[in-house]
Order: structure tokens, then sequence, then C-alpha cells
């Protein structure tokens, strides 16, 4: 189902999945790289922590942790002769992903749930980076593969109540794509040739896990909203 509403209503939506806030629910936002799920959750998160539920904890209802985290180090890479291909499916740690979800999923009251972030100056994830807090009632995890029909993924969207597909215009994504690996240290020739080569075929990948998710959400629905996903 395509969304074709607007950023208000996609965040009522993600209210209402979250009911009562009895269990823990986990949000998924699946999309190609440079799609704009980053930019997505944050919006969301933003929004939501900012008006939160009668009863639910200010700034700590609702939380985002992001794959990306999940990324295998650097040094795991060579080991695995994988550093080429970082990105792909197999240069992350999915069972620990999943396994994290599953930690998520239980609720603990007693347990603050650390998870790491994917620190894009080192190019590193980071252990220990993300807390959730008992009181988050709302988790939005987003990353490239949280619907790929493998054995390895298949726990990730297992574990999640929805997901969410950024849909996006293909230029507009290989044009920030390309941007975001200058940005980070790529000349611009090596980024164009690393979008093409590595990004392209995990792109596809994901491209066609599209049909398996819950909604569809064009990347319009963020018009209006700044880059970093705060209302302009
Ligand atoms: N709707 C949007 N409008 C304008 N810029 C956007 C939008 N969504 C994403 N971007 C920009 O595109 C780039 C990639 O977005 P990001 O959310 O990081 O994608 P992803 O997490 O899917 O890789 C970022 O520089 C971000 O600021
Ligand atoms: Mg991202």
């Amino acid at each position: 189902m395509i969304f074709a509403g607007t950023f208000a209503e996609l965040a009522a939506r993600a209210r209402a999945l979250a009911g009562d806030g009895t269990s823990r629910t986990l949000l998924g936002i699946a999309g190609a790289p440079g799609s704009g799920k980053t930019t997505l959750a944050r919006a969301l998160v933003a929004c939501l922590a900012a008006d939160p539920p009668p009863g639910a904890a200010p700034g700590q209802w609702v939380a985002h942790v992001p794959m990306d985290g999940f990324h295998l180090a650097d040094v795991a890479l060579r080991r695995l002769g994988r550093a080429g291909r970082k990105g792909a499916p197999d240069t992350f740690d999915a069972a620990g992903y999943a396994a994290l979800l599953g930690r998520l999923r239980a609720d603990d009251a007693e347990v603050t749930v650390w998870a790491p972030q994917f620190e894009r100056d080192l190019e590193q994830p980071l252990a220990g980076a993300v807390g959730v807090a008992p009181a988050a009632r709302l988790v939005v995890t987003e990353g490239n593969y949280l619907l790929l029909d493998d054995p390895a993924w298949r726990p990730v969207a297992d574990a999640l109540d929805e997901v969410w597909f950024c849909a996006s215009d293909e230029r507009e994504r290989l044009r920030r794509l390309v941007a975001r690996h200058v940005e980070f240290g790529k000349s611009p020739a090596h980024a164009a040739a690393w979008v093409r080569d590595v990004d392209g075929p995990n792109t596809d990948l994901v491209a066609a896990t599209a049909g398996r998710a819950d909604l569809v959400v064009p990347g319009d629905v963020l018009a209006g909203l700044g880059p970093a996903g705060q209302s302009a």
C-alpha cells in the first residue's frame, strides 16, 4: 500500500501502532541506501517525542535504533576479505541485530538496552552508543535489509510489528548518495564508482523487498521538513 497522506498523518499512524504502550512496539523503516530512512526516522522520533501520550516519559517513550550500527568493523571485514563490499548484506552482523530486536521486544522493565551506532566520521560501528530506556514504548529501527528474504535476515522482519519502505526519486537518491560519500572523504570519482559498483547491487537487493512492506512511503511526505528531519 502506498501512503498518500501528510507527515502528520504518518506520525499518527506510528503513534497508533504503539497502542496503549502495554507492550513495546517495534516499527521498521527499510529502503535503498540514500532513500531517506534515517531522515524519516529522525523526523518521526522528533515529532513523537515532542508530544508524548498521557503518562509517557517525555524524551524517552520513543527511541531510534539504526541497523547501521551492526556494520562489521573494518578489521573484521579485512579478515573476511569483504572490505571492498562494505554495505552488502553479509558485511553486517544480522544475527546480532535480530538478537538486539529480541531483547527490545522482551521489554524488561529493569534494563536499558544498549545498541551500537555507525560513526560516519570513522566509518566504523561504535558499541554502546544508543541507549533504549525501559520507558521506550515505540522503537523506530531503520536500515537497508530489514525485509530481505534470506535466512540470516528473516528473524529481523519477524521481530518487527510493521515495516515501512522509503520510496524516493532514483536520480535524487543517487545524487544524495554520491554527495554523502564525498562529504565523508571519498573523491567525487571514487564516490561515483562506489555508488555504481558497491551500492548498486545492494540497492537492487533492497528494491526487490519493497513488496513485503506494510506501507510504502513516498519521499515527498517529508517535503517541508528540513534535511535533518526537523520541522522547518
Ligand atoms: N525528503 C528529503 N528531502 C531532502 N533531503 C533529504 C530527504 N530525505 C533524505 N534527504 C537527504 O538525503 C541524504 C540521504 O538521506 P538519509 O536519510 O541519510 O538516507 P538513508 O538513511 O536511507 O541512507 C541525506 O543527506 C539527507 O539529508
Ligand atoms: Mg541512514
